[in-house]
C-alpha cells in the first residue's frame, strides 16, 4: 500500500471514530430526527417506548434502524423456536434489546468481556483488547430482570463448547467486528440455524470493519442464501 494511501484510509479510521464518539454526547437529537422520520419504526410502540428507555441508558451502541432491525426480525423469528444467541456483547447494549423481545426463549451471550481478541492486521482495523472497558459481571447486573440467558466468557467458537450437541438457533446477532471472529460464528450458527432462522450481523458495510464483509462473501459464495443489505451497516440471511 503506498504512504499516501495509508495516511488516507488511518484518516478516514480516525474520523469514524469521533463520530462515533460523539454519538455518545448528545444522543437523543439525531436519533429523535431519525425516529421522526420513520413510519414503520414510529408506529411500533412497543420498540420506541423501549429505545428511549435505552438511550437514556446510554449502553446502545446501535443505530435507531440497525436496532428495529433485529426487534424486526427477532419477533418474526420467536415462533420457529430454539434458542437464540449474540456474539460480541461489550457492554450488554444489544443484549438487553434482544433479551426484551426474545418472550422466553433462552439467549446464549459470546464475549471475552475483555476485548477484542487477536485480529488479522492484513485485513481488520481494528486492535487487540479494543473494547475492553467492560466486564462479565457488569453486563450480568445490566440483564439481571431478564430470564434464560447463559452467559460464555472466552473467545469464541471455544466459549462454545458447553451448549448441547443438538442445539438449534431461529435467531443470531454477530457483532464481532474482524474477520476471523466473523467467519468462526458463520461456521458455528449456519449448520445449527433453523429453517426460516435469521442471522444478522452488524458492520458488514462498515469502513471500519472490512473483514466482516470479507468473511460473509467468502462462506455465502457456495450456499444457496443470499447476503442482504439492511441500513444502516448490517446484513441479514434467512436458512432456506
Ligand atoms: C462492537 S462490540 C459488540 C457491541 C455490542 N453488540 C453492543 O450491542 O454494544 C464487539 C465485541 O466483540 C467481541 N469479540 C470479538 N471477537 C470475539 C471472539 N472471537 N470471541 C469473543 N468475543 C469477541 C469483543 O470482545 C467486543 O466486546
Amino acid at each position: 500500500m503506498s504512504k499516501e494511501k495509508g495516511n488516507a484510509e488511518r484518516n478516514v479510521t480516525l474520523i469514524i471514530k469521533i463520530l462515533e464518539k460523539l454519538r455518545y454526547i448528545s444522543p437523543s437529537l439525531p436519533y429523535k430526527y431519525l425516529q421522526l422520520t420513520n413510519n414503520t419504526i414510529r408506529n411500533e410502540e412497543r420498540f420506541t417506548e423501549f429505545w428511549w428507555r435505552m438511550i437514556q441508558e446510554g449502553r446502545m451502541s446501535l443505530t435507531i434502524r440497525e436496532a428495529f432491525n433485529i426487534y424486526y426480525y427477532l419477533t418474526k423469528s420467536l415462533p420457529l423456536g430454539g434458542s437464540i444467541a449474540e456474539v460480541g456483547v461489550y457492554k450488554g447494549g444489544g443484549a438487553k434489546l434482544i433479551s426484551e423481545f426474545k418472550s422466553d426463549l433462552t439467549l446464549h451471550l459470546f464475549d471475552t468481556f475483555e476485548g477484542m481478541p487477536e485480529v488479522n492486521s492484513a485485513v481488520d482495523l481494528h486492535l487487540k483488547g479494543d473494547f475492553s472497558d467492560t466486564t462479565l459481571e457488569s453486563v450480568q447486573r445490566y440483564l439481571k430482570s431478564y430470564s434464560n440467558i447463559h452467559f460464555h466468557k472466552g473467545i469464541f467458537p471455544n466459549s462454545s463448547k458447553d451448549l448441547p450437541k443438538n442445539i438449534q438457533f431461529c435467531f443470531v446477532h454477530l457483532d464481532v467486528d474482524i474477520y476471523e471472529s466473523t467467519l468462526s460464528g458463520l461456521n458455528f450458527f449456519y449448520p445449527r440455524l433453523k429453517e426460516g432462522g435469521v442471522i444478522i450481523s452488524h458492520d458488514y458495510n462498515s469502513i471500519s470493519c472490512p473483514g466482516v464483509k470479507k468473511a460473509y462473501d467468502e462462506f455465502f459464495v457456495d450456499k444457496n442464501e443470499d447476503v442482504f443489505f439492511l441500513w444502516d451497516t448490517q446484513c441479514m440471511i434467512r436458512k432456506r
